[in-house]
């Protein structure tokens, strides 16, 4: 109310001001203008979240999503009986494990951190490294990573999903006309049309469909910081990151500032590529204010240290601690709502542990 009776005072004086313009040309830019140009160059750069992040080749059928959701959930295909996807992408966690490295199966030690799974469809590439090419091919090569589910094989995941109530028919629902439904890709696509579904829109959504008031003063001064400072060179688009690869420590080496213990080399052990040394997937900052630790390694324990870095290894920049939390603000404007089909767990056919043999 208050705020609204603001703004017609300020247009008010805005009918003002321009019968004034004819007699003095040069006017300071007024606090509307200076909103107007920043909303308009935050639509430039960054988007608003989309609905789902269904494809023409990856379309969100009900079946599919519903099965996708269980399996998401169902412990009892890894090879102890202990990992499904939520164990390390939990919803109480925004969907990651808050772990610096995620531990699966016997508790093997995984040799990165957990990013979250939610609006992760609207990346280029999956993983750190992008060494999975989607949602799909993440999900199944998950069946059978060491510190992942654990498996030794596929024969034996499927041997465990159909020896679970319930499961033939929802494969079926899911692929109606395929003679053996029940098999690995099916598994990637299920879980990806469902992950197709985790997306998270926020204030900041509202803010660029132009409520300017949806951020606060401070989260639209951070905004124009995050803007200015640079980081929009490689976290932009609906993500706000998660469209290209780059380096991590472009002016310095990133662990002179994180600490990091172990040093990876990223994507060049993927590609062997000497260009690609150091080289990460530009991750994702929607949600980022909820998913600490930070890094690919989990070595940066809150977002401000995080952002320094960042400034600091990226763009050669020494931020102010005024700086830095204006950009934490707006970073916390990113946080979105959990999908309900997220948040409350499928209650999963009963039946007792079985290793499917
Ligand atoms: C043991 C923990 C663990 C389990 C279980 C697990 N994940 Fe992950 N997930 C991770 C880690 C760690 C990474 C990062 C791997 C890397 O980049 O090297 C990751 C990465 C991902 C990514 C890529 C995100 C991004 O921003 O690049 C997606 C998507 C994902 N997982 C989905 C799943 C799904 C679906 C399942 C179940 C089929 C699953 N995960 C099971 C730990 C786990
Ligand atoms: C040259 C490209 C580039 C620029 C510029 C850049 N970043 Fe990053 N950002 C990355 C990459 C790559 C990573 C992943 C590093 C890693 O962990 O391997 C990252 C990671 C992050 C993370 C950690 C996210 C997570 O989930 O762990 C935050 C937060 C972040 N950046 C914020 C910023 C801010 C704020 C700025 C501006 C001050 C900025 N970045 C500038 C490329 C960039």
């Amino acid at each position: 109310m208050m705020a609204r009776r603001i703004r017609l005072a300020q247009a008010r004086a805005g009918v003002t001001m321009l019968a004034a313009v004819v007699l003095a040309p040069v006017q300071p830019v007024r606090a509307a203008d200076a909103d107007t140009t920043l909303l308009n160059e935050a639509r430039e750069i960054l988007k608003a979240l989309p609905t789902d992040i269904a494809t023409s080749e990856h379309p969100v059928t009900p079946d599919r999503v519903e099965l996708g959701r269980a399996l998401f959930f169902d412990p009892r295909i890894s090879v102890d009986g202990t990992v499904s996807c939520a164990r390390c992408h939990q919803p109480a966690l925004y969907a990651t494990d808050g772990l610096a490295r995620s531990r699966g199966a016997s508790n093997k030690l995984n040799p990165r951190n957990a990013p979250t799974v939610l609006n992760a469809g609207l990346q280029f590439t999956q993983h750190w490294r992008g060494e999975r090419k989607s949602l799909e091919d993440q999900a199944q090569q998950s069946l059978i990573g060491p510190a992942s589910f654990g498996n030794p094989d596929y024969a034996a995941v499927i041997r465990r999903i159909t020896s679970l109530p319930g499961y033939a028919e929802m494969f079926q629902k899911a692929f109606t006309g395929e003679k053996e439904p029940v098999k690995p890709e099916n598994w990637g696509v299920a879980i990806g049309a469902y992950e197709r579904t985790l997306v998270t829109p926020s204030r900041f959504d509202d803010y660029l469909e132009g409520r300017v008031e949806a951020l606060s003063a401070l989260e639209r001064t951070g905004l124009k910081k995050f803007i200015e400072t640079g980081c929009v060179a490689c976290h932009n688009g609906p993500g706000v990151g998660g469209g290209r690869f780059a380096k991590f420590g472009v002016v310095e080496d990133y662990w002179k500032e994180t600490g990091s213990q172990e040093i990876d080399k990223g994507r060049f052990d993927v590609t062997h590529d000497p260009a690609d040394l150091y080289v990460f997937k530009v991750p994702v900052l929607r949600n980022v204010a909820m998913t600490p630790p930070y890094f690919h390694d989990g070595s940066v324990n809150k977002l401000s240290d995080a952002v320094r870095v960042m400034a600091k290894v990226q763009l050669a920049k020494d931020l102010s601690i005024d700086d830095v939390d204006d950009i934490v603000a707006f970073l916390g404007s990113l946080t979105g709502k959990q999908p309900a089909q997220f948040v409350n767990a499928p209650v999963l056919s009963a039946a007792g542990f079985t290793d499917g043999k």
